[in-house]
C-alpha cells in the first residue's frame, strides 16, 4: 500500500529541514515516555536548540497535559502548523480530537500517522522528538519504516516487570538496525543497576537514571515547576 501512497514522499519533504528525529519509546506504558519526551524537548528549547515535539500516542496523547498546552485547533494553510509551546513546536492529535477518544488499530493507525506526518509543516529544526505509544506495535514499526533517519531513545526502569520487555526491545531494535541514542532509566528507586547492566550487555549508551520524583505530579502543566523536577534535570543533553 505505502509504495504507491504519495503521502510517503510528502513525509520526507515535510521533514527535510529537520536535522535529527528522536523517538522516545518504551516497551510498556506508564514508564514515563511522555514526561521524558516533553521535558527533553523543554530542556533542549531552554538551551536554544530548535526543537519540535510530536505526540504519536494517538489513543492517549499526553504531552499537551505535561506542558500545559492549549488544545486550540492548529492553523491551517497548505498544511497545518504546530503550536508554539514554551519555545517548542508541538503537534498532537489532542489539538484536533478534543475529549473524544481516538481508537485506532492496524491500517487506521498507520493512516493517521501518515496523514499527520504529511500535513504538518515543521520549520527548520535541530531535533524533532517523537513521543511514541507504548509497546512495540504498529506505530513504532511504522516510524522505523517511514523515517529512515530515526534514532530511538529507549526508556526503561528497573522493575522486574519491565526489565524483560526492555531486553526484548533492545534485541528487536538491534535486529532492525535502528540507531539508538541510548537507554534511559526512569523512576529509579533503590540501588538496582539492572538497566545500566542491560545497556552495557547490549552495547547501547546508558543515558543515566532519573529518580522517582514525588513533586512531578504537582508540576505537570506548569513549565516553571517542571524545570525544578528531577526529570528535567535528568534528561540527556544530546551533546
Ligand atoms: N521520574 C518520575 N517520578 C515520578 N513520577 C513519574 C516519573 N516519570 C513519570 N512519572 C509519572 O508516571 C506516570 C506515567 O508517565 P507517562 O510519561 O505518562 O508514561 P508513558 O508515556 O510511558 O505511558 C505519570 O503519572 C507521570 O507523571
Ligand atoms: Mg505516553
Amino acid at each position: 500500500m505505502t509504495r504507491i501512497d504519495p503521502r510517503t514522499a510528502v513525509v520526507s519533504d515535510r521533514l527535510a529541514g529537520v536535522q535529527r528525529i528522536i523517538g522516545v519509546t518504551g516497551s510498556k506504558g506508564g514508564i514515563g515516555k511522555s514526561v521524558v519526551a516533553s521535558l527533553l524537548a523543554l530542556s533542549l528549547a531552554d538551551r536554544g536548540v530548535r526543537v519540535g515535539l510530536f505526540d504519536l500516542d494517538f489513543t492517549s496523547p499526553s504531552d499537551h497535559v505535561v506542558l500545559g498546552a492549549d488544545r486550540r485547533f492548529p492553523d491551517e494553510e497548505f498544511g497545518i502548523d504546530p503550536h508554539r509551546v514554551e519555545g517548542i513546536d508541538m503537534m498532537s492529535v489532542a489539538f484536533f480530537a478534543g475529549d473524544a477518544p481516538v481508537p485506532l488499530r492496524g491500517d487506521a493507525a498507520t493512516n493517521a500517522l501518515l496523514e499527520l506526518l504529511a500535513i504538518t509543516r515543521w520549520s527548520d529544526l535541530d531535533v524533532l522528538v517523537l513521543d511514541m505509544p507504548p509497546g512495540l506495535g504498529d506505530t513504532n514499526l511504522d516510524v522505523i519504516r517511514l523515517l529512515p533517519r530515526l534514532e530511538f531513545l529507549l526508556v526503561g526502569n528497573g522493575s522486574r516487570v519491565v526489565i524483560e520487555s526492555v531486553r526484548r526491545a533492545l534485541t528487536l531494535f538491534a535486529e532492525l538496525e535502528v540507531p539508538m541514542v541510548g537507554l534511559l532509566e526512569n523512576m529509579h528507586r533503590g540501588t538496582s543497576t539492572a538497566i545500566a547492566d542491560l545497556a552495557a550487555a547490549h552495547r547501547v549508551c546508558f543515558l543515566g537514571s532519573i529518580p522517582y520524583d514525588e513533586t512531578l505530579e504537582e508540576a505537570l502543566g506548569d513549565a516553571a515547576s517542571l524545570r525544578q523536577t528531577a526529570v528535567y534535570a535528568g534528561v540527556p543533553t544530546l551533546d
